[in-house]
Protein backbone atom coordinates (compact mmCIF):
# COMPACT_ATOMS: atom_id res chain seq x y z
CA UNK A 1 0.00 0.00 0.00
CA UNK A 2 2.92 2.25 0.74
CA UNK A 3 3.97 2.68 -2.61
CA UNK A 4 0.69 3.27 -3.79
CA UNK A 5 0.76 5.69 -1.44
CA UNK A 6 3.66 7.23 -2.87
CA UNK A 7 2.90 7.34 -5.84
CA UNK A 8 -0.32 9.13 -5.61
CA UNK A 9 1.40 11.86 -3.88
CA UNK A 10 3.75 12.35 -6.21
CA UNK A 11 1.16 12.97 -9.09
CA UNK A 12 -0.84 15.25 -7.05
CA UNK A 13 2.63 17.21 -6.37
CA UNK A 14 3.54 16.97 -9.66
CA UNK A 15 -0.24 18.96 -10.60
CA UNK A 16 0.95 21.69 -7.62
CA UNK A 17 4.52 22.04 -8.64
CA UNK A 18 3.18 23.06 -12.27
CA UNK A 19 0.75 25.23 -10.83
CA UNK A 20 2.96 26.75 -8.66
CA UNK A 21 3.38 31.06 -9.56
CA UNK A 22 0.65 30.57 -12.32
CA UNK A 23 -2.51 31.84 -12.75
CA UNK A 24 -5.13 29.98 -10.90
CA UNK A 25 -8.50 30.49 -9.92
CA UNK A 26 -8.67 31.64 -5.90
CA UNK A 27 -11.89 31.39 -3.49
CA UNK A 28 -12.43 32.17 -0.19
CA UNK A 29 -13.78 28.90 2.54
CA UNK A 30 -14.71 30.58 6.18
CA UNK A 31 -12.99 33.82 5.74
CA UNK A 32 -10.42 36.00 3.08
CA UNK A 33 -7.90 34.46 5.31
CA UNK A 34 -8.87 30.89 4.15
CA UNK A 35 -7.88 30.37 1.10
CA UNK A 36 -8.54 27.31 -2.11
CA UNK A 37 -7.50 26.98 -5.38
CA UNK A 38 -8.46 25.65 -8.19
CA UNK A 39 -4.82 23.62 -7.95
CA UNK A 40 -6.57 22.28 -4.32
CA UNK A 41 -9.38 21.06 -5.96
CA UNK A 42 -7.35 19.51 -8.96
CA UNK A 43 -4.75 17.64 -6.38
CA UNK A 44 -7.79 15.76 -4.56
CA UNK A 45 -10.13 15.07 -7.73
CA UNK A 46 -6.65 13.27 -8.74
CA UNK A 47 -6.19 11.28 -5.37
CA UNK A 48 -9.48 10.86 -5.23
CA UNK A 49 -9.77 9.12 -8.54
CA UNK A 50 -6.55 6.70 -7.86
CA UNK A 51 -7.88 5.33 -4.70
CA UNK A 52 -11.72 5.00 -6.15
CA UNK A 53 -10.06 2.92 -8.49
CA UNK A 54 -7.89 0.81 -6.48
CA UNK A 55 -9.11 0.59 -3.52
CA UNK A 56 -13.08 1.02 -4.18
CA UNK A 57 -14.35 -0.39 -0.97
CA UNK A 58 -12.49 2.36 1.73
CA UNK A 59 -13.47 5.25 3.34
CA UNK A 60 -11.85 8.21 2.69
CA UNK A 61 -12.20 11.68 4.17
CA UNK A 62 -10.61 14.71 2.05
CA UNK A 63 -10.74 18.50 3.23
CA UNK A 64 -12.14 19.67 -0.26
CA UNK A 65 -15.13 17.13 -0.66
CA UNK A 66 -15.65 15.75 3.15
CA UNK A 67 -16.73 11.87 3.71
CA UNK A 68 -16.80 9.22 1.12
CA UNK A 69 -18.05 6.52 3.31
CA UNK A 70 -18.52 2.57 2.14
CA UNK A 71 -18.89 0.77 5.72
CA UNK A 72 -14.70 -0.46 5.26
CA UNK A 73 -12.05 -0.86 7.53
CA UNK A 74 -10.07 1.00 6.23
CA UNK A 75 -10.19 5.24 5.52
CA UNK A 76 -8.01 7.12 4.13
CA UNK A 77 -7.40 10.75 5.48
CA UNK A 78 -6.13 13.94 2.69
CA UNK A 79 -4.93 17.02 2.45
CA UNK A 80 -4.38 17.58 -0.87
CA UNK A 81 -1.73 20.99 -0.58
CA UNK A 82 -1.35 21.75 3.40
CA UNK A 83 -0.18 25.31 2.80
CA UNK A 84 -2.25 27.18 0.81
CA UNK A 85 -1.67 30.43 2.02
CA UNK A 86 1.77 29.88 1.19
CA UNK A 87 1.10 28.07 -2.30
CA UNK A 88 -0.70 31.01 -3.53
CA UNK A 89 1.47 34.03 -1.99
CA UNK A 90 4.23 32.21 -4.21
CA UNK A 91 6.17 30.81 -0.79
CA UNK A 92 7.47 27.18 -1.78
CA UNK A 93 6.82 25.72 1.40
CA UNK A 94 3.70 23.08 1.40
CA UNK A 95 3.25 19.23 0.49
CA UNK A 96 0.14 16.66 0.31
CA UNK A 97 -0.52 14.45 3.07
CA UNK A 98 -2.10 11.42 2.41
CA UNK A 99 -2.31 8.78 5.60
CA UNK A 100 -4.56 5.73 6.02
CA UNK A 101 -6.25 4.11 9.34
CA UNK A 102 -6.96 0.88 9.24
CA UNK A 103 -9.94 -0.15 12.38
CA UNK A 104 -8.90 3.48 13.79
CA UNK A 105 -5.64 2.82 14.22
CA UNK A 106 -3.15 4.82 11.28
CA UNK A 107 -0.94 2.41 9.70
CA UNK A 108 0.76 4.20 7.04
CA UNK A 109 1.53 7.89 5.94
CA UNK A 110 3.30 9.82 2.90
CA UNK A 111 3.64 13.64 3.04
CA UNK A 112 5.44 15.00 0.27
CA UNK A 113 7.29 18.21 0.29
CA UNK A 114 6.08 18.95 -2.67
CA UNK A 115 9.20 21.72 -3.60
CA UNK A 116 11.90 20.25 -1.80
CA UNK A 117 11.21 17.18 -3.63
CA UNK A 118 11.13 15.35 -0.06
CA UNK A 119 8.98 12.07 0.30
CA UNK A 120 8.38 11.57 3.80
CA UNK A 121 6.66 7.85 4.72
CA UNK A 122 6.00 5.47 7.35
CA UNK A 123 4.29 2.36 7.95
CA UNK A 124 2.97 1.34 11.35
CA UNK A 125 5.88 -0.62 13.09
CA UNK A 126 8.76 0.37 10.54
CA UNK A 127 9.57 3.81 11.12
CA UNK A 128 10.33 6.89 9.18
CA UNK A 129 11.95 7.58 6.36
CA UNK A 130 12.87 10.91 3.88
CA UNK A 131 13.25 9.80 0.37
CA UNK A 132 14.15 6.13 1.73
CA UNK A 133 16.79 7.21 4.03
CA UNK A 134 15.83 6.68 7.50
CA UNK A 135 15.05 9.50 9.84
CA UNK A 136 15.16 10.16 13.52
CA UNK A 137 14.12 13.01 15.95
CA UNK A 138 16.48 15.03 17.56
CA UNK A 139 18.54 14.68 20.90
CA UNK A 140 18.20 17.07 22.20
CA UNK A 141 16.91 17.50 26.02
CA UNK A 142 16.51 21.11 27.01
CA UNK A 143 13.75 22.96 25.48
CA UNK A 144 16.57 26.37 25.91
CA UNK A 145 18.55 24.49 22.80
CA UNK A 146 15.30 23.78 20.88
CA UNK A 147 13.59 25.18 17.82
CA UNK A 148 10.17 24.81 17.71
CA UNK A 149 7.07 25.67 15.21
CA UNK A 150 3.95 26.26 15.28
CA UNK A 151 1.12 27.52 13.60
CA UNK A 152 -2.77 29.44 13.94
CA UNK A 153 -6.06 28.50 13.16
CA UNK A 154 -8.01 30.63 10.49
CA UNK A 155 -9.70 32.00 13.31
CA UNK A 156 -6.89 33.20 14.91
CA UNK A 157 -8.52 36.60 15.63
CA UNK A 158 -10.86 34.60 18.12
CA UNK A 159 -7.75 33.59 20.14
CA UNK A 160 -9.04 29.62 20.35
CA UNK A 161 -7.28 27.80 23.36
CA UNK A 162 -5.22 30.51 23.99
CA UNK A 163 -2.99 30.28 20.82
CA UNK A 164 -1.34 33.63 21.75
CA UNK A 165 -0.41 33.11 25.49
CA UNK A 166 0.82 29.69 24.53
CA UNK A 167 2.47 30.84 21.99
CA UNK A 168 4.36 33.92 24.07
CA UNK A 169 4.84 31.24 26.32
CA UNK A 170 6.91 28.72 24.58
CA UNK A 171 8.80 31.81 22.28
CA UNK A 172 10.31 32.73 25.38
CA UNK A 173 11.10 29.60 26.66
CA UNK A 174 13.13 27.93 23.39
CA UNK A 175 15.74 29.06 21.28
CA UNK A 176 13.20 30.23 18.30
CA UNK A 177 9.61 29.64 17.56
CA UNK A 178 9.64 28.83 13.12
CA UNK A 179 6.07 29.44 11.54
CA UNK A 180 6.18 27.45 8.49
CA UNK A 181 2.59 27.31 7.23
CA UNK A 182 2.59 23.35 6.65
CA UNK A 183 1.44 21.97 9.63
CA UNK A 184 1.86 18.75 7.43
CA UNK A 185 5.41 19.77 6.89
CA UNK A 186 6.10 20.86 10.26
CA UNK A 187 5.35 17.30 11.83
CA UNK A 188 7.98 15.80 9.65
CA UNK A 189 10.33 18.24 10.48
CA UNK A 190 10.21 16.95 13.85
CA UNK A 191 10.44 13.45 12.51
CA UNK A 192 13.78 14.29 11.03
CA UNK A 193 14.91 16.40 13.83
CA UNK A 194 15.28 19.66 12.30
CA UNK A 195 12.74 21.01 15.07
CA UNK A 196 12.05 19.53 18.33
CA UNK A 197 9.12 20.33 18.98
CA UNK A 198 5.50 21.78 17.51
CA UNK A 199 2.56 22.28 18.61
CA UNK A 200 -0.82 23.67 17.24
CA UNK A 201 -4.50 24.42 18.21
CA UNK A 202 -7.78 23.42 15.47
CA UNK A 203 -6.19 21.41 13.07
CA UNK A 204 -8.17 18.71 11.41
CA UNK A 205 -7.56 15.21 10.90
CA UNK A 206 -5.79 15.98 7.20
CA UNK A 207 -3.47 18.04 8.77
CA UNK A 208 -2.30 15.39 11.44
CA UNK A 209 -3.14 11.56 10.01
CA UNK A 210 0.30 11.21 8.15
CA UNK A 211 2.83 13.22 10.49
CA UNK A 212 1.58 11.84 13.83
CA UNK A 213 2.47 8.23 12.63
CA UNK A 214 5.78 9.50 10.96
CA UNK A 215 6.77 11.59 14.25
CA UNK A 216 5.83 8.34 15.99
CA UNK A 217 7.89 6.13 13.64
CA UNK A 218 10.61 8.49 14.17
CA UNK A 219 11.20 8.11 18.12
CA UNK A 220 8.74 10.73 18.85
CA UNK A 221 5.55 11.60 20.65
CA UNK A 222 2.20 13.20 19.58
CA UNK A 223 -0.34 14.05 22.78
CA UNK A 224 -2.68 16.69 23.54
CA UNK A 225 -1.07 19.56 25.98
CA UNK A 226 -1.27 17.50 28.64
CA UNK A 227 0.31 14.54 27.96
CA UNK A 228 -2.81 12.42 27.00
CA UNK A 229 -2.73 9.80 23.44
CA UNK A 230 -4.93 11.77 20.65
CA UNK A 231 -6.71 10.78 17.61
CA UNK A 232 -6.92 12.90 14.36
CA UNK A 233 -9.84 14.75 15.52
CA UNK A 234 -8.32 16.16 18.45
CA UNK A 235 -7.58 20.27 18.76
CA UNK A 236 -4.39 20.49 20.79
CA UNK A 237 -1.90 18.78 19.46
CA UNK A 238 1.41 18.50 20.59
CA UNK A 239 4.42 16.92 18.69
CA UNK A 240 8.14 16.53 19.99
CA UNK A 241 11.28 14.61 20.13
CA UNK A 242 9.86 12.80 23.67
CA UNK A 243 12.78 14.28 25.64
CA UNK A 244 11.62 17.55 25.63
CA UNK A 245 7.58 16.93 25.85
CA UNK A 246 7.57 17.69 29.48
CA UNK A 247 9.11 21.23 29.08
CA UNK A 248 6.68 22.19 26.59
CA UNK A 249 3.60 20.32 28.49
CA UNK A 250 4.91 23.01 31.13
CA UNK A 251 5.10 25.85 28.81
CA UNK A 252 1.79 25.58 27.19
CA UNK A 253 0.47 26.06 30.56
CA UNK A 254 -1.28 29.37 30.43
C1 LIG B 1 -3.06 24.92 7.14
C2 LIG B 1 -1.57 24.76 7.35
C3 LIG B 1 -1.06 25.75 8.37
C4 LIG B 1 -1.80 25.64 9.68
C5 LIG B 1 -3.28 25.76 9.46
C6 LIG B 1 -3.77 24.72 8.46
P1 LIG B 1 -4.11 24.36 4.70
O1 LIG B 1 -3.56 23.96 6.21
O2 LIG B 1 -1.27 23.46 7.77
O3 LIG B 1 0.31 25.54 8.66
O4 LIG B 1 -1.34 26.65 10.54
O5 LIG B 1 -3.90 25.54 10.72
O6 LIG B 1 -5.15 24.82 8.28
O7 LIG B 1 -5.35 25.14 4.90
O8 LIG B 1 -3.04 25.12 4.02
O9 LIG B 1 -4.35 23.00 4.14
CA1 LIG C 1 -3.94 21.58 5.94
CA1 LIG D 1 -5.27 21.93 2.45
Amino acid sequence: MIKDILEIAGIAGDIIRHGFGKNFQIEYKSSEKNLVTEIDKKSEETILDFITKKYPTHNILTEESGEHNKDSDYLWVIDPLDGTTNFTHGLPVFAVSIGVIKKGEIVAGVVYDVMSNIYYSSEIGSGSFANGSKINVSENNNISFGVLATGFPYNVEDNPYKAFERFESLTKKARAVRRLGSAAIDFCYVASGVFDGFWEVSLHPWDICAGKLIVEEAGGIVTDFTGNRIDIFTKQILASNKKIHQQMIDGLKV
